[in-house]
């Protein structure tokens, strides 16, 4: 077996929170480390992939030899996604975008006044980056999501692979505060159209890129012999 089995393969990822601005000096955002899509995005490269990480803002180096695209916002990683689909096989989209953005970010930093006890701030929802490739023209052969539930998480994720029209959705319970998130460990399950669900329990999120990339690899191999 070819030690680079993704040699000749694009493979474009997203990691980490985006940023939603309210004003010039706040935001909105999420927890997301981006730990776990770094950790794809080495495997792949690690595996032959030529990789386009494109990352909301985290603490983490950006990864040798591999295309590393700063983003802060939903809107801007679309875009960015959007510009790296061409000739992509595999999509996988592991950042936590923010749903929603303001509906009108204020110029000036908002200011707060001795006769208002509370203010409200209007969201609209942002595009869904992953539904977006699932359903593009230019869509990559193996399209892969994450689903971060705190219940109901096999429903949940089964529902994602067909709305979004995804090939597989990787599962992890993030109501379980030892894993998930911040943590260098994850417990995972991925879910595939036409194959049974597989854990990985408590493993390193260095690791689980690399079970990850090897359902990648198993899924597309499993193509070519369809074709
Ligand atoms: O619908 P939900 O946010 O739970 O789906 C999670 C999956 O969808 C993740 O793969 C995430 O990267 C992706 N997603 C996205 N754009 C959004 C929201 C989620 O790509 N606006």
């Amino acid at each position: 077996l070819s030690e680079k089995p993704l040699l000749g393969k694009k493979v474009v990822i997203t990691a980490g929170p985006t940023r939603e601005a309210i004003d010039p000096v706040r935001y909105i955002s999420n927890y997301s480390s981006g730990k776990m899509g770094y950790a794809i995005a080495d495997a792949a490269k690690n595996l032959g992939a030529e990789v386009v990480l494109i990352s909301g803002p985290v603490n983490l180096a950006p990864p040798m030899s591999i295309t590393t695209v700063k983003i802060t916002s939903a809107q801007e990683m679309l875009d960015a996604v959007e510009n790296n689909l061409e000739d992509c096989d595999i999509f996988i989209s592991s950042a936590a975008v923010a749903d929603f953005r303001c509906k009108n970010i204020a110029c000036q930093k908002i200011k707060k006044t001795s006769d208002t006890d509370s203010m409200t701030v209007d969201l609209i929802k942002n595009p869904d980056i992953l539904a977006t490739v699932g359903h593009h023209q230019k869509r990559p052969k193996l399209v892969i999501g994450f689903a971060a539930e705190t219940q109901n998480i096999e429903e949940n994720a089964l529902k994602k692979l067909s709305t979004k029209n995804a090939d597989m959705i990787i599962a992890n319970d993030v109501s379980d505060k030892s894993i998930g998130f911040n943590s260098e460990n994850n417990s995972i399950t991925i879910y595939s159209r036409d194959s049974n669900p597989v854990n990985y329990l408590n493993t390193s999120k260095k690791e689980l890129g690399y079970h990850i990339i090897n359902h990648c690899i198993v899924y597309m191999n499993g193509l070519n012999h369809n074709d």
